[in-house]
């Protein structure tokens, strides 16, 4: 899972591929690179081939190596890597090139040996390879015949790869992209369409691909299928540029071409040409492909951080205004405001919400948690069964499909392998009734549903997410009372209350985060430990998954979640006074019930720190720590309880001294399975 650029121009395309690189760091930052055609913008002096940059570091250190190194041209092709297949190592790291058959060199073929015995080990196997990488890639640079950037996965890699190999090719890295480049290689005798049109036919898995030939130096292919893909029709027509999303080309062309499942676009400057799918095989001539050109106000992602020291602690502190943005101008609750980008496509949410009898919950990760606690609002408040399915097993299972259940998809980036391969399963089983919860109004996600509600978060930036969680929340929230109101379950004064909560939770939620420095307090604590326990019971079981989560993603600490009745059905062996028990209690129904399960856990030396309303009742005490909300939220507690754990993994992975923004491992938008 990785973000892709590529650029043909007659300019020096070098600084528009990194700051298109800078704004795909979301989709994974563990190595990055850059390939362009020397020939493409100077005199054959400068040398005619490839030339190719790659580094471990951040985009920002590619772009000191760059200029160190004098890369420049008018066409090329960039890449910001999440691992797959390989360590993260520079070796591995794209853009890929063949060097043709029986052509490495000893220096990479032994470099591919040194990094194959290193494998994907740490310490010294590690810097093996690192310095393997590094000579295969000084051998390399100047020789490539093709060079190409990949997201996605390659799932029959190792069997082309053992056809190639046999066939003469030296691979040096142990990705499953690399494959692609020599098999473009092999196909090719003249014309890089051609050859990529014969080789994504032997492709199983997903990709979007961007690729250069060095005997044609102003032109740049690209293909997709399973991972996005846009064109960016640049200035006057005269450059053209290939992209995972439409923002990482903000300030570069407004004007985007998103491709469709199985196209090719042949990029020369000047000149641009899509081909659809090609039915029954390579020999095939292409079919030419007309695709709208749309005109997308992108986002460039450059966010100023402001007072923050990072921008997951900006985004905490913005929740209070993303919801009243989501609030604003809202008088009262009708279906149309899932109406979506396209209601000319879609029937009108009005009809729909009708007609449905249940809700099917897609999602993963955080935006799994909040349909967790979605399902507590629409089973209570609007009568509906309502199931909850991770998306990535819900794709796989056999399940029994009602074409009378709403499917919600819930995504901060709307394109999350996953959760998209989940939705069109849904749809594949004839549940034509879908509606996207989504923080990205050009998303995949978004363009696919019929029905949409765009949240209101704006970009956010920090892997681990914060506001976007809150303002799903709150967009379920209305979605309950929208259906509560179809189905006949809400008299307009329930409405009223409901609505006036809601626009109450901006003022409530400044008072939560007026608890920082409880908070900071708390995670003096937790940076010392290694394993944490979180509570919660009914609503705020959800929430105490999502603070596990965060605590997790960005310190490091092992965290589970439990609904606290589950205590003492297995978790309980695992208290002692180093297994801090943060447990969240809201004074709601079940709060007796959750304060026995706190005398469990002091009962067996367990230290508590409890997030709890101001009228509990609940006093700190040794092994006992209170942070008192400011106030009750009802039904809506939930988006205040989970703003203190936000704060506490925050804080937590401060001390501890983690790259809280860019946790290890971890990308924004995860774009395979
Ligand atoms: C955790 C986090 C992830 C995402 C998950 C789904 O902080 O951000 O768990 O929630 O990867 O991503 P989206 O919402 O983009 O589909």
């Amino acid at each position: 899972m990785c973000g892709i650029v590529g650029a043909v121009s007659t300019r020096n395309i070098v600084p528009i591929l990194v700051q298109g690189l800078q704004r795909l760091e979301y989709r994974g930052y563990d190595s990055c690179g850059v390939a362009v055609h020397a020939a493409s913008r100077h005199a054959p002096h400068r040398g005619a081939g490839l030339q190719r940059a790659r580094s471990t570091a951040r985009v920002a250190e590619l772009l000191q190596q760059v200029q160190a190194e004098h890369i420049d041209g008018a066409t090329g092709i960039a890449h910001t890597r999440w691992a797959t297949h390989g360590a993260p190592a520079q070796h591995n790291a794209h853009p890929h090139f063949s060097h043709g058959r029986g052509h490495a060199g000893a220096t990479a073929g032994s470099a591919r040996d040194a990094a194959g015995r290193a494998g994907d080990a740490q310490g010294k196997a590690g810097d093996a390879q690192g310095k393997a990488g590094d000579a295969q890639g000084k051998a390399g640079d100047a020789e490539g015949r093709v060079a190409l950037v990949h997201n996605g996965i390659i799932e029959n890699h190792e069997e082309l790869s053992a056809a190639l190999q046999a066939s003469g090719y030296l691979f040096t890295s142990q990705t499953d992209t690399e494959v692609i480049a020599h098999l473009i290689d092999s196909h090719y005798s003249g014309d890089l369409l051609a050859a990529v049109q014969a080789s994504v036919v032997q492709l199983h898995g997903a990709y979007a691909i961007a690729v250069m030939h060095k005997d044609e130096p102003h032109r740049v292919v690209g293909a997709c299928a399973g991972s996005p893909l846009v064109l960016g029709v640049g200035k006057n027509g005269a450059e053209h540029f290939l992209a995972s999303d439409a923002m990482a080309l903000a300030g570069v062309t407004d004007q985007i071409v998103y491709l469709q499942e199985g196209d090719l676009a042949d990029l020369q400057p000047g000149r641009y040409a899509i081909a659809g799918k090609t039915q029954g095989g390579a020999s095939q001539p292409l079919t030419p492909a007309q695709r709208p050109v749309c005109t997308v106000q992108a986002h460039s992602g450059a966010v100023e951080l402001g007072p923050y020291r990072h921008y997951m602690q900006k985004e905490i502190f913005e929740q209070p205004r993303v919801i009243a943005d989501t609030l604003e101008g809202l008088e009262d609750i009708t279906p149309a405001l899932f109406d979506g980008a396209h209601p000319h496509q879609a029937r009108a949410a009005a009809q729909v919400f009708a007609e449905i009898d249940s809700v099917l919950i897609l999602a993963c990760g955080s935006s799994y948690y909040s349909g967790c606690t979605a399902k507590y609002w629409l089973e209570a408040i609007a009568g509906i069964p309502t199931q909850v399915e991770v998306a990535s097993e819900y794709r796989y299972r056999t399940s029994v499909p009602n074409p009378r259940s709403l499917v919600v998809a819930i995504s901060q980036s709307g394109e999350t392998a996953d959760t998209l391969a989940a939705l069109r399963h849904a749809q594949s089983l004839d549940m034509q009734h879908r509606l996207t919860i989504c923080n990205v109004a050009t998303s995949t996600m978004v363009r696919e549903c019929p029905l949409a509600y765009i949240t209101r978060a704006g970009v956010e930036i920090g892997v681990a997410s914060t506001k976007a969680f809150t303002t799903q929340l709150a967009g379920l929230f209305l979605l309950t009372l929208a259906l509560a109101r179809s189905k006949g379950r809400l008299s307009q004064e329930q409405e009223a209350a409901h609505l006036q909560a809601m626009r109450h939770l901006p003022k409530a939620l400044q008072a939560v985060l007026a608890l920082e420095p409880q908070l900071i307090s708390w995670a003096q604590d937790f940076a010392r430990m290694e394993n944490a326990l979180f509570l919660g019971r009914g609503l705020h079981y959800p929430i105490a998954l999502e603070g596990a989560l965060k605590l997790k993603e960005i310190s490091y600490i092992h965290a589970e979640a439990y609904p606290a009745g589950e205590l003492k059905h297995g978790p309980l062996a695992l208290v002692t006074s180093a297994m801090p028990v943060v447990t969240v209690a809201p004074n709601d129904a079940l709060l007796e019930k959750l304060k026995s399960n706190m005398q469990e856990v002091r009962a067996r030396a367990g230290t508590l720190y409890v997030l709890a309303d101001a009228d509990t009742c609940i006093e700190s005490s040794a092994g006992l720590h209170v942070i008192r909300m400011p106030g009750h939220g009802g039904p809506l507690s939930p988006l205040l309880h989970v703003v203190p754990l936000q704060l506490l993994a925050y804080h937590t992975a401060c001390v501890r001294g983690t790259d809280v923004d860019k946790p290890r491992n971890l990308a924004k938008s995860v774009t395979v399975e």
